[in-house]
């Protein structure tokens, strides 16, 4: 497996960094996961404009610019080449003495890699379930940062109960979104998914199937639904760059709907894949 390190290539065993590497000690980075597809990145400049915001939401200047990161993305793709997969980018403040204030001078670490991954198939078929967990998060989930605690924990939580996500719940606020996707809800043939903002991660796969359910003319709410309502919906699903759109089937061992992937649902992620056939060929055409 071959890892870029600050403008190396090196082999996994190879791409090693000191402890006191800020990412490591403080979280203090960002990232994004941007999936392969027939050969092809998929929204790479979706995930590079974000990758910049997250950047500034850190105050992090990055050291490379976005055609420098899709230099990277296609060196690694030329050195290991697949089919599908995804691509991890990620940018840390760097090395420097553990202090908490920004080090006065300090070069950003840059990560990059290849990660193997495969659709499934028979899972967007039939959906899985889920779990409610009380949203623990920071005020900036708009920030894609590599501080993942209460998501892992969260994550963790649904894993322990056999559920596949876990739909985070914040007091006050209402359903946000999964430890690692966003998540939308049906109900009479109404979507409702959270508003972006600080309290979800603007996610590219919920930007695209807003725009693909533009197009089929369904009324779309941006609003944060009760976990009361949730558990009452007609249809849930789930999106993201690994999930593409995910029935939820089951919350908190309790059916959506008739326990079935609904047609809302199912219409929105033949759209998805789809479009992604689209991107492929049309990138290799
Ligand atoms: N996660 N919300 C959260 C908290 C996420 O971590 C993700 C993605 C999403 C969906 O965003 P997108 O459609 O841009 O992938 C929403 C990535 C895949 C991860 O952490 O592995």
């Amino acid at each position: 497996m071959q890892i870029y390190l600050n403008g190396k290539y090196l082999d996994y065993s190879q791409a090693l960094l000191p402890v006191d590497e800020r990412g490591l000690q403080f979280a203090d980075g960002i990232y994004e996961v941007v999936l392969i597809w027939g050969g092809q990145f998929v929204d790479m400049d979706r995930h590079l404009e974000r990758f910049e915001r997250s950047a500034r939401g850190i105050e992090l200047d990055m050291p490379l610019t976005a055609s420098q990161f899709r230099s990277i993305g296609a060196e690694l793709l030329r050195r290991e080449p697949r089919e599908q997969g995804a691509l991890y980018l990620q940018v840390t403040r760097g090395v420097a003495p553990r202090d908490h204030k920004f080090p006065s001078v300090v070069t950003p670490t840059v990560i990059a890699y290849l990660k193997d991954f495969a659709i499934d198939r028979p899972m967007l078929q039939a959906g899985v379930s889920a779990v409610t967990e009380p949203d623990l998060r920071w005020l900036r989930c708009d920030i894609k940062s590599v501080s993942l605690l209460p998501n892992v924990l969260a994550r963790q939580h649904a894993a322990a109960r056999g559920a596949r996500e876990a739909i985070q719940v914040r007091a006050g606020v209402g359903v946000t979104e999964g430890s690692a996707s966003n998540v939308w809800m049906v109900h009479q043939g109404s979507v409702v998914t959270a508003p972006e903002g600080s309290w979800i991660l603007s996610g590219i796969t919920r930007g695209v199937v807003m725009e693909l359910a533009h197009a089929e003319k369904l009324p779309v709410a941006e609003r944060f639904a009760s976990p009361e309502e949730l558990m009452l919906m007609d249809e849930v699903f789930i999106t993201g760059t690994t999930s593409f759109v995910t029935p939820i089937v089951e919350i908190d061992g309790r059916r959506v709907g008739d326990g079935e992937p609904g047609p809302v649902t199912l219409r929105l992620q033949e759209l998805y894949l789809a479009r992604l056939d689209q991107i492929a060929h049309a990138t290799l055409g």
